[in-house]
């Protein structure tokens, strides 16, 4: 996964993002330079930083869709956050460091899956025992040989029962995992790693939570979580996290656009806005945070950033920051031809959703083909007499469409119900005519 060609990246983005081939490819190369500079000398590495790419387009056209989707196949650590969430530092809320932060948990959770896949053996050994033990009555120390022998023969009896599932839904008691997690939320930097340590020593670090009775099968998941960190090493885990985190991370910044200070617009300039950006410029250009894994160097963590810029440009941006986004894309706004096939080619299309919605309720949804370009045609022609909200507008479209065979399903099972070209016309083709109605309905 780690080396795949752009051709392959863009090759598998084709099967969940229908055109927008400029972005994919941008995206595709940064990603492969990344693999590439993992070759160059270690000298040579350190010169070569991530060129940030700036997405524009207006909404609804596949910019968060495709760093989604592009994070999902990587299995990179990967966060997607709203550039106007934060603000700046020194005032209340959330600075923009917490995003460092954020990405940092997620790695963790990425190798911790990983680690307890590859030790899946060891944790279900680990959950197994530790159940069945609770469950027989407990062997007194300095038993005789044949009552140990006993005991192993009845743990023997109950091991095949708990593989088979039989023990599911007896009751017992576990002791319940101590909760250590505090908000982290306007903690200065320094006092984050402070802070676990405080948690770790009063919440009595390795001591048990209270116990409690559940079922078996309730007593699986909660012990797995309890086996994963005593089998594990934790300090493994965190270190190749951070790793992962420095080498690979991918933060997607959600509407910059929103933090830009426009220079047409009629309110004075607002000055926390331009401070978030100053914040966000040394994390941008690589710096370290402290996380939960120790300090984090942002040096070669991807950033992604995107934003529609109607009401301000990439200009309003302030200078250094623009120049930290040096690769520029612009996706394009989706035509006829491009709804129609959003609608049907990917993989997990609106249409096969609906599809297998109804299909629960034994309802056949069958869609002519002249009726989902009808839909594609009516989504553009709403699109263009109100706002442009991309392929947005066919999800609104399309729930106007089965709203009533969705309501009455239960009641058609076994039936068939097409969608034909009339019977869009008819529901939405009025509603289009009359721009107030396509306000209000689609
Ligand atoms: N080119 C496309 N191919 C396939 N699906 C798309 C495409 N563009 C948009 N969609 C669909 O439309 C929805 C919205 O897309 P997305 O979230 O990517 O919008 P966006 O460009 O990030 O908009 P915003 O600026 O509002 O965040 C998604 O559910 C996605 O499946
Ligand atoms: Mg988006």
């Amino acid at each position: 996964m780690d080396n795949l060609t752009p051709k392959e990246i863009v090759a598998h983005l084709d099967k969940y993002v229908i055109g927008q081939n400029d972005a994919k490819k941008t995206i595709a190369v940064a990603l492969r330079n990344r693999y590439r500079r993992m070759q160059l000398t270690p000298e040579m590495q350190q010169d070569v930083t991530p060129k940030n790419i700036l997405m524009i387009g207006s909404t609804g056209v596949g910019k968060t869709e495709i760093a989604r989707r592009l994070a999902k196949m990587m299995r990179l650590p990967f966060i997607k956050v709203e550039a106007s969430k934060y603000t700046e530092v020194g005032f209340v809320g959330r600075d923009v460091e917490s995003m460092i932060r954020d990405l940092a948990a997620t790695a963790m959770g990425i190798v911790r899956e990983a680690e307890n896949e590859k030790n899946k053996e060891k944790i279900a050994n680990y959950i197994e025992n530790k159940i069945i033990e609770k469950l027989l009555p407990p062997l007194p120390a300095g038993a005789s040989d044949q009552k140990q022998a006993e005991y192993d023969a009845s743990f023997a009896r109950m091991q095949e029962k708990f593989a088979k599932g039989e023990l599911d839904h007896l009751m017992v008691k576990i002791n319940m995992p101590i909760k250590t997690e505090m908000p982290e939320d306007g903690l200065p930097p320094q006092m984050i790693q402070v802070q676990e340590s405080i948690v770790k020593v009063l919440g009595g670090y390795g001591k048990k939570g209270p116990e409690k009775e559940v079922t078996v099968a309730e007593a699986k998941k909660i012990l797995a979580e309890e086996a994963s960190e005593v089998l594990l090493d934790e300090e493994k885990l965190k270190e190749l996290a951070k790793e992962k985190v420095e080498k690979g991370g991918i933060v997607f910044l959600d509407e910059v656009d929103k933090i830009a200070v426009s220079s047409t617009s009629q309110s004075r300039q607002d000055p926390s806005k331009e401070g978030v950006q100053r914040d966000l410029l040394p994390i941008v250009e690589g710096s370290t945070v402290n996380t939960k894994l120790g300090p984090v160097n942002t040096d070669h963590i991807l950033f992604i950033a995107a934003g529609a810029f109607h009401l301000s440009k990439p200009s309003d941006l302030i200078p250094e920051l623009q120049g930290r986004f040096p690769l520029r894309v612009e996706l394009e706004s989706l035509n006829e031809e491009t709804l129609y096939r959003i609608l049907t080619e990917p993989k997990n299309s609106l249409i096969k959703q609906y599809q297998a919605l109804l299909a629960v309720e034994g309802v056949e949804l069958i869609f002519e083909e002249e009726a989902l370009r009808a839909i594609a045609h009516y989504a553009l022609l709403a699109n263009e007499k109100t706002e442009d909200i991309g392929a947005r507008r066919l999800h609104t479209v399309m729930e106007k469409i089965v709203e009533e065979i969705s309501f009455e399903a239960d009641e058609h099972k076994g039936e068939t119900y097409r969608v034909t070209k009339a019977l869009i016309e008819e529901k939405i083709g009025s509603v289009v005519e009359d721009e107030d109605m396509t306000r209000y309905i689609l």
